[in-house]
């Protein structure tokens, strides 16, 4: 009799619907959208790319405007050994950036915009693109950071939603010495409705606001009880996978089936833009719903990245029930009640229709790098049978503190982590560290004389990345052509192997730069002729030398008895591969036949700062003519420039640990570049700090570092403000000869400051060529780097925005003395926001 009258009932139901449904047909037709903005980009193919979903790529040659990188390099295939056969065709070429590229699209109407990034590392002659790591930014948000495709033997494929208006602008920016690389790119509008401004929050709290004002990258797009949904049948050509691989209890759950025609979207709920009919056509269903009473729940589970938000987005749509209030259940994320008592008939008030709900998952209720949807029968349920459902799956991820859908890491490229400052834990770290820094004092004094050996370990903590790849051929003007360069570069590592020594296989392997054979050098020095000598070190002889038919270079020769020799030549070598820098000295080159160790460097040919401030010989004939205070700035700045790219540039992390006036070199034009990187290192910036030995040169050395023998990069700040000193008084940091209170520099410096005397020491040849605005701000500056504590010493990026605004000082008071009326239009500094800034130049 029951059996009969629920015969009757669903018969009766299903006319009902039917007679809903008919209308419905008639007046619903799938929801069209077409973007105002719409770039589809095939990079570095030379032809427009046609995908079987009908979508036609454009070659990013018909259209170079919106590309901005320093060459061209591209590379393509007839075929690749993957199954993807809708966007295969994007996969066949790529673009390759060995500097930082930019690719700007002009946005037409402000509003959300998928960004679609599809990689695969395809071969190259020069570039492993398999070993590439790069990050790639726009302006306000981190999309990837040190990205390498090395784990996915397949294609890689990311896709965002960025807010923009007027320009977007995609950056790619490869780690130091590496390169990065994209197949294909899509920038196109979003509808407006697709994603809401708020949502329910998991754990219950009030409603999470403000999602108009993330950027979210999509981690799963799951339709759940079917198959795979291509971006030709979405109509906003998204891809919608299996559900198969998260289904964490498969044996629980069973899938159903509808006609796609069947089903209706509601007025005023989803749109076939929500998702597309086939999502909402297939579900999961607790398998054996009809039989015993069911006591288990339908589980999904996706990995994700901890420390982010996640926006979550369910699709329902009732294709199990015969009858409406039939399918009351319960939805869990993470274990947390997310709703309880789903009652979809209430929702929709037919079956058959689509439904979603919306989700912000807090970031705290990610313990298990992992999402756990789950779906389950509500307990005492007066009708119908126990069951539950889902059709389809969106996990989002939202943008971090540091703006980033990728790591700590702002577009800035500085780390934005919680431990970013210093703790007290740390601080009480610290203090303990001050004590035994003392113990250890007399000790590191006697270091500061002599270095010692390095410690083991700095090999492997130094060691080669992998990802290593050759100097880019474009800033190496010693190399003619490029395809040339390949085959040379090649021919020299694969003739040499037999007479160099241990580093070779070692070096040929990385590409480092050209390798010179010794004769080479030999010639290029007159046979290493003392005449050729320009400089002594630690390391060995510098010598000024001739290649190629007259390109003067310097060349440093390794004293094989040096106890520093072979270890700060490797990581010279390692570092400068890695750098190239209008403000770093680069490395040209390297041999290590014979047992040698020389490397061959561009040529400063007006040597050390120092030499520019106090340090030339006496009674040269042709003493260096004095720096004007101008110059002196721009010197400062170039080397800023140069150490803040260490820092935090693409570069990132390096420590250069001896910053002092004889290794800022300066070239013809009186350009500064910071050179020699023996003692540099990889800060590892999670830790933020580098244990080791104290090195570095004694007057210039950074007192926090002497006692917590912690390296950071506020160490190089400290030296840097010493540098900044003895560019304004033109003496030696330390001076033995005098009186006890002025030997060091620094110290008296800011004692003589202090007390409001600073004039006294300034170089008296310039002294009264210098404004006071520009001296101020110069010594504020140069105080700041001197703190005590490196947390309070400001990172490069603002002392190089004080010089500059010093430079601009000493500017705008030049054109005062010259004409006062210029003054007024052009004396107009920013102050704004704490970053550097690009400040208007006064007119010439
Ligand atoms: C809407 O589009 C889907 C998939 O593209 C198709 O299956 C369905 O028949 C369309 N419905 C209407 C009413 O055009
Ligand atoms: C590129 O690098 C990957 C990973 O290190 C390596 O497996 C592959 O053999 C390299 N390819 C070439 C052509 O060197
Ligand atoms: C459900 O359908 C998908 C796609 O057709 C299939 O991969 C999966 O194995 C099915 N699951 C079950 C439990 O039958
Ligand atoms: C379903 O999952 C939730 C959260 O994990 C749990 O509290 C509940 O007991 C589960 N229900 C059943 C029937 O196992
Ligand atoms: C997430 O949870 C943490 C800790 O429970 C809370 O401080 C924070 O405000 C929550 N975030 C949002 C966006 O609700
Ligand atoms: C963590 O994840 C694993 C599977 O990845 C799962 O088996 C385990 O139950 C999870 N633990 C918690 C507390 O969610």
């Amino acid at each position: 009799m029951g059996g009969d009258f629920r015969h009757f009932s669903s018969q009766v139901s299903l006319f009902f619907l039917l007679l809903l449904f008919v209308p419905f047909f008639a007046v619903q037709s799938n929801s069209s959208f077409s973007p105002a903005d719409n770039y589809l980009i095939d990079c570095g193919s030379s032809r427009e790319t046609k995908l079987p979903d009908g979508r036609n790529f454009k070659s990013d040659q018909q259209s170079v405007s919106f590309l901005q990188t320093e060459e061209e390099i591209k590379t393509s295939v007839d075929s690749i050994p993957i199954s993807d056969s809708n966007s295969l065709p994007l996969y066949l070429s790529a673009r390759i950036f060995a500097g930082k590229s930019t690719y700007s699209f002009y946005i037409s109407r402000p509003g959300r915009h998928w960004i679609r990034l599809h990689f695969y590392p395809l071969p190259h002659p020069l570039y492993n693109l398999t070993d590439s790591v790069f990050s790639v930014t726009t302006d306000t948000t981190v999309l990837l950071h040190d990205f390498s495709a090395r784990d996915s033997s397949s294609i890689v494929f990311k896709e965002y939603l960025i807010y923009a208006s007027e320009k977007l602008s995609l950056y790619f920016k490869p780690h130091k010495g590496s390169v990065a690389f994209i197949n294909a790119v899509e920038i196109v509008s979003v509808p407006d409705e697709l994603i809401p401004d708020s949502a329910a929050s998991v754990p219950q709290a009030p409603d999470f606001k403000g999602l108009s004002s993330f950027s979210l990258q999509i981690s799963h797009r799951l339709n759940i009880g079917g198959g795979l949904i291509s971006p030709k049948i979405d109509h906003l050509s998204r891809f919608w996978a299996s559900d198969k691989p998260y289904n964490s209890f498969p044996e629980g759950s069973r899938n159903v089936t509808v006609d796609p025609k069947t089903i209706t979207y509601p007025e005023g709920g989803a749109t076939t833009l929500i998702a597309p009919h086939p999502v909402y056509a297939t579900a999961a269903e607790m398998a054996d719903a009809q039989t015993s009473e069911p006591n288990f729940n339908l589980s999904w589970r996706m990995s994700v990245d901890s420390g982010h938000d996640y926006f979550i987005r369910l699709h329902f749509c009732d294709i199990v029930s015969k009858s409406l209030n039939e399918l009351v259940f319960n939805v869990f994320i993470n274990k947390l009640s997310a709703i309880s008592g789903l009652d979809l008939s209430a929702k929709t008030t037919a079956l058959g229709t689509a439904y979603y709900t919306d989700f912000v998952l807090n970031a705290s209720a990610i313990t298990n790098g992992s999402i756990l949807v789950q779906v389950g029968p509500t307990p005492n349920l007066q009708s119908g049978k126990p069951n539950a459902i889902l059709n389809g799956l969106e996990i989002m991820k939202l943008h971090n503190a540091a703006e980033s859908l990728d790591g700590l890491f702002g577009v800035d490229g500085k780390y934005k982590g919680p431990s970013g400052g210093m703790s007290s834990k740390k601080l009480a770290i610290a203090g303990i560290g001050f004590v035994m820094g003392l113990t250890a004092f007399f000790g590191v004094v006697v270091l500061l004389v002599r270095w010692q050996r390095r410690p083991k370990d700095w090999q492997k903590q130094n060691s080669f990345s992998s990802w290593l790849l050759p100097l880019h051929a474009s800033h190496s003007s010693y190399i003619s052509s490029k395809s040339g360069s390949t085959s040379r570069r090649m021919s020299i590592f694969g003739s040499r192997k037999s007479k160099s020594n241990g580093f070779s296989s070692f070096f040929s392997n990385q590409g480092l730069g050209r390798y010179f054979a010794f004769t080479e050098l030999q010639i290029a020095t007159q046979n290493f002729d003392e005449k050729s000598v320009i400089g002594v070190g630690g390391f060995g002889k510098v010598y000024i030398g001739e290649i190629d038919g007259g390109t003067q270079v310097a060349i440093k020769r390794g004293n094989q008895s040096s106890e520093q020799g072979i270890n700060e030549f490797q990581t010279e070598i390692q570092m400068l591969s890695k750098l190239r820098h209008r403000h770093l000295v680069s490395l040209i080159g390297f041999c290590d036949e014979n047992q040698e160790m020389i490397l061959v460097y561009e040529y400063m040919s007006n040597g050390p700062l120092r030499d520019h401030l106090y340090g030339s010989k006496e009674n040269d004939p042709n003493p260096i003519p004095t720096l004007s205070w101008k110059q002196r700035l721009e010197i400062c700045i170039g080397s800023a420039r140069g150490l803040h790219y260490l820092h935090t540039g693409a570069a990132q992390g390096i420590i250069h640990r001896d910053v002092k006036t004889t290794n800022i070199l300066l070239d013809e034009n009186l350009l500064a570049k910071v050179s020699d990187f023996g003692l540099s290192k990889d800060a590892p910036m999670e830790q933020g700090h580098v244990s080791t030995a104290v090195k570095g040169s004694f007057g210039y050395l950074d007192p926090e570092y002497f006692r917590r023998q912690q390296l950071t990069d506020k160490s190089d700040v400290y030296s840097f403000g010493v540098v900044l000193f003895e560019v304004l008084c033109a003496r030696p940091v330390i001076n033995p000869q005098l009186p006890r209170e002025q030997v060091n520099l620094a110290e008296y410096a800011m004692n003589l400051h202090r007390k409001g005397n600073l004039e006294k020491i300034i170089d008296p040849k310039i002294v009264g060529t210098i404004s006071k605005g520009s001296l101020r701000k110069f010594v504020e500056a140069a105080e700041k780097c001197l703190a005590e504590y490196g947390v309070d010493r400001p990172g490069m990026g603002d002392v190089l925005w004080n010089l500059e605004y010093a430079l601009q000082l000493q500017e705008a008071s030049a054109q005062v003395d010259l004409s006062e009326d210029k003054t007024t239009m052009n004396i107009q500094l920013e102050f704004s926001g704490e970053e550097m800034q690009i400040l208007p130049r006064p007119l010439p």
